[in-house]
């Protein structure tokens, strides 16, 4: 999705859009942001992809000085708006950037975050990003992140295929169904893509690509854990639901610039 389609998205954006940050039953980046408490107050942060700017009270209340970016002029534009409402006298700088070019932040930020904002579709981009991030954080910096999980996607369908199954319904029919829904033009299970229609194509990733990109731009010291949803939001989402098993998730991930 390009800043156009965000654009669009950025007025109405709750209806459009499932959000780690208001439709989980839990979401471990607030606790471990608090954990840097002592030094929080001490500390530059920067929000990559602010969206309407939800994270942005929590940032300003916690941290020294916050920067937030979005390269959705929109966006950017909702986010100002609504923290003016908020607070009067807000010292978020809001920007907006690309995260593929943020040269002109090189070692300004001890921490980082982005909360499902690396959704890009183009490999060569997300990989310019993440070494991007990684410039601009002081050595010793910390970076946090939220991503679909790709995974998910595989754990829907086997959920399927076993509730099928337990119904009594023949295999053969069962894995037929269940190969259509994922193997479906909606999913590129092997770059971790999902097209939502209307060009609303997004990058999920598969555990496993979390050390592997960005181990490769220089992060260390990973630490990934599951920010579960709600079933109920997600099947708002017109996802399947299947609310008697675990929750589908996002992946959340914390690791460090090396010193
Ligand atoms: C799903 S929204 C998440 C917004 C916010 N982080 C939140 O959780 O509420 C994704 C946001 O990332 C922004 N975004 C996507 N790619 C970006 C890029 N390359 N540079 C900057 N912002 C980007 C979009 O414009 C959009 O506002």
């Amino acid at each position: 999705m390009d800043e156009l389609r965000w654009d669009t998205i950025s007025s109405d954006y709750y209806s459009e859009v499932l959000s780690p940050l208001k439709d989980c039953k839990h979401n471990p980046l607030f606790d471990d942001l608090k954990i840097l408490k002592g030094k929080e107050n001490e500390l530059s942060i920067i929000e990559l992809g602010c969206g309407v700017g939800e994270l942005v009270p929590f940032l300003e209340d916690n941290f020294k000085s916050v920067t937030a970016i979005d390269f959705s002029q929109e966006m950017i534009t909702s986010a100002i708006d609504r923290n003016k409402a908020r607070n009067d006298e807000s010292s978020t700088t809001f920007l907006v950037k690309d995260m593929a070019n943020l040269s002109e932040f090189e070692g300004k930020f001890d921490v980082a975050v982005a909360v499902n904002s690396m959704l890009t579709t183009d490999i060569m981009k997300l990989h310019l990003m993440i070494k991007e991030v990684f410039k601009i954080l002081k050595p010793g910096g910390k970076l946090f992140v939220i991503i679909p999980s790709m995974e998910v996607y595989i754990y829907q369908n086997m959920l399927f295929v076993d509730q099928k199954l337990n119904k009594g319904q023949m295999q053969d029919k069962v894995l037929e169904q269940a190969s259509k829904t994922l193997v479906y033009s909606s999913y590129d299970a092997f770059q971790g893509l999902i097209d939502f229609g209307h060009e609303d194509k997004q990058k999920a990733f598969y555990r496993f690509e979390i050390v592997y990109r960005f181990g490769k731009a220089g992060f260390s010291n990973f630490n990934i854990e599951m920010v579960p949803y709600r079933w109920t939001k997600w099947k708002q989402a017109g996802q399947k639901y299947f609310p008697k098993e675990e929750p589908p998730w996002d992946w959340y991930f914390t690791c460090d610039k090396p010193v």
